[in-house]
Formats: C-alpha cells, structure tokens, sequence
C-alpha cells in the first residue's frame, strides 16, 4: 500500500480540503439492499440502527483518508437477525468504493457465524484485493491469532470495533490491541452499556458472574462503579483509554434509546492517536444522531469537559 494520508504529517492540511469539509451535505458512502420492500420491513431498533449508521459513515471517511486500512470486528454477528440492514458488520462492507482490504469477523454464537459466512460469500475478494476471515471463537483468545498473523504491519491504519452486549471483551484484550507495536495505535470503537451496567454489575452475586465482571475490567475495582453516576462512569472509562492505554484522542458518543429522545442507551467510545480522527467522528455523529446537546457534535456547550480528553 502507498504512504496514507494518515500517516503523512504533511498531509493534514489536506485532510480538510474543500471536498471534505462538504461531506456534511454528501449522500452518505453506503448502500443497504434489504432485498425486502421498505414497507414490509420491519424498523430496527433505533439504538442500533444509528450504531451501525455512525460506524459505516465513519468508516467511509476513515478509508477515504486512509486509501484503506483493516478492520477487525471482534463482536460481529448481528445484533438482531431480523435486522439484516441494520448490521455494522454488513454496513461497512457495502461503503462504496470498497477500500478496507481487510476485515476479521469474529464471533462466538454459531448462528451468527452462519450469517457472517453468507456475509464473507457476498463480499470476499469483491474486489480481489479484499480479504474477509471469519474467526469463529471467544474473541478475547481469537484476537492473539489476528495480531500474529503479520497483517498488520507498522504503517497499516487498523480500526477495530468492539461491540460487546455487556462485559464480554474482556481489558485484557482492549490492552493487547492497544498495546500492538506499530507506528499508529489500532484505533478502537469501544462499546460502553451504560444504560444497562449499572444493574449488570450489582446483580452479579454468584463466583462465575463475578470472575467474568473482573475479566471486563480488569480486576475486582469494578466494584467502585457502582457509586459513579452515568456521566462519571463514562469518564472513567475515557480517562483509563487515555491515562492507561496512551490514546492521545479519546471521546465518548451518546447513542439514545429514541432518535429523538433524551435517554442514553449506551456510549460509544473512540479511542485514536491521531487528531483527525476525532474530528471525522464528530462529523459522522453530527450527520447521523444530529446537534445533541452536552455531546461531541454539541455546537452550543463544552462537550470536552462533559465528554471527552484531547491533549
Ligand atoms: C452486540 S452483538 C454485536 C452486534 C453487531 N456488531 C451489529 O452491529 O449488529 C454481540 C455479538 O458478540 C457475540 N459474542 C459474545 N461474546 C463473544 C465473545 N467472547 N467472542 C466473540 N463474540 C462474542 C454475540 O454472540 C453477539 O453476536
């Protein structure tokens, strides 16, 4: 692969040419063919729905400054079956022109491995430049595979998503990818449940739930969580992306339970080192949940302090 405009110093002057800064009003890069009518389809749950939107519409971004790059999907079977098109996974593959010239899908549940096969048949060397493994596994093992495999090579820009239900990834993984010897962090799309942790935590009483809870963040200190609200929470889990894991860009995207509604459903967090990345993904977030207050796309207040480090 040529030198990416990620890589270049000298070319972040470029990355805001006039094409780019017009993205805001461009269609947005990915097609979905449901191969169902619209009006017999039912509508998928609007969290995940914009989920999938943000990633695919910051994943088209990402590739076009990239000239491509790798995209390691540790939790990738659909969130729901009867949502095909609402799918990350299926959303980044169908970003046209199709630049990411590698993907990992990885999975535990053998159904979901089934749809991630039909998935790599659609797409894989499509064109033939792409590649797609489907790892089948516990992604907290599968993912020393992927980092040995000699893929990632220290100029590659990788991007891995990791879109957890609860406490399934384990910090132990989240410090391997971050900790990756190449010249640019992996960057991570890191799924935080906040709407839903609080009550996970507590409920966990039996050794096995509990080990599992130790596992996700990495030691028994969970336990001091339960007394953070929401916001502080969250804060936490940006500072330790920063603090402990060296990011340079961290910030935390909102996705609420209603598009126009207020509760927050879960946080998406975006971890990269480098600093347009956050600003692509402000623009993703502005394009696909809109100008929400005490957010990153948030034009009226201090989002920085509410939501997120940059130093
Ligand atoms: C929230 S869903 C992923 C949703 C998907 N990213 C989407 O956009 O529709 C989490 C997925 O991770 C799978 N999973 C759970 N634990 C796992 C593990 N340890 N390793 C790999 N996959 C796992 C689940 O079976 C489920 O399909």
């Amino acid at each position: 692969m040529g030198r990416s405009s990620w890589d270049s110093k000298n070319a972040l002057g470029e990355l805001f040419s006039q094409d780019e800064i017009s993205s805001r009003e461009r269609p947005s890069a990915f097609l979905l063919t449901t191969g169902r009518s619209l009006a017999t389809t039912p509508r998928p749950p609007e969290q995940t729905n914009s989920k999938s939107k943000l990633v695919a519409e910051y994943i088209a971004s990402y590739q076009r400054i990239t000239h491509g790059g790798l995209f390691i999907d540790g939790f990738a079977g659909p969130q729901s079956k009867e949502h095909l098109d609402a799918w990350t996974a299926r959303r980044v593959l169908e970003i046209q022109p199709p630049r990411i010239r590698r993907f990992w899908l990885c999975e535990l549940d053998p159904a979901g491995l089934i749809q991630l096969r039909r998935l790599k048949d659609a797409h894989h060397l499509r064109p033939s430049s792409r590649k797609i493994s489907v790892m089948p596994g516990n992604f907290n093992r599968t993912v020393d595979t992927i980092l040995l495999t000699g893929r990632i090579r220290p100029k590659t820009p990788t991007f891995a998503f990791l879109d957890q239900r609860t406490m399934e990834c384990e910090w132990a993984t989240v410090r391997k990818l971050a900790t990756f010897r190449s010249r640019r962090k992996i960057e991570i799309m890191y799924f935080l449940g906040t709407g839903w942790l609080h009550r996970a935590m507590a409920s966990r009483r039996d050794p096995k739930r509990i080990a599992e809870c130790d596992r996700w963040w990495g030691g028994p200190t969970w336990r001091g969580l339960l007394g953070l609200r929401h916001d502080e929470l969250v804060q936490r889990v940006v500072d330790r992306f920063q603090d402990e894991l060296g990011y340079g860009y961290v910030k935390a995207y909102p996705i609420h339970l209603r598009e126009s509604g207020k509760k927050v459903a879960f946080h998406l967090i975006h971890a990269s080192d480098h600093e347009q990345a956050p600003v692509l993904m402000t623009r993703a977030y502005l394009k696909i949940c809109g100008d929400i207050q005490n957010t990153p796309s948030d034009s009226q207040g201090d989002w920085v302090q509410a939501f997120g480090n940059a130093h």
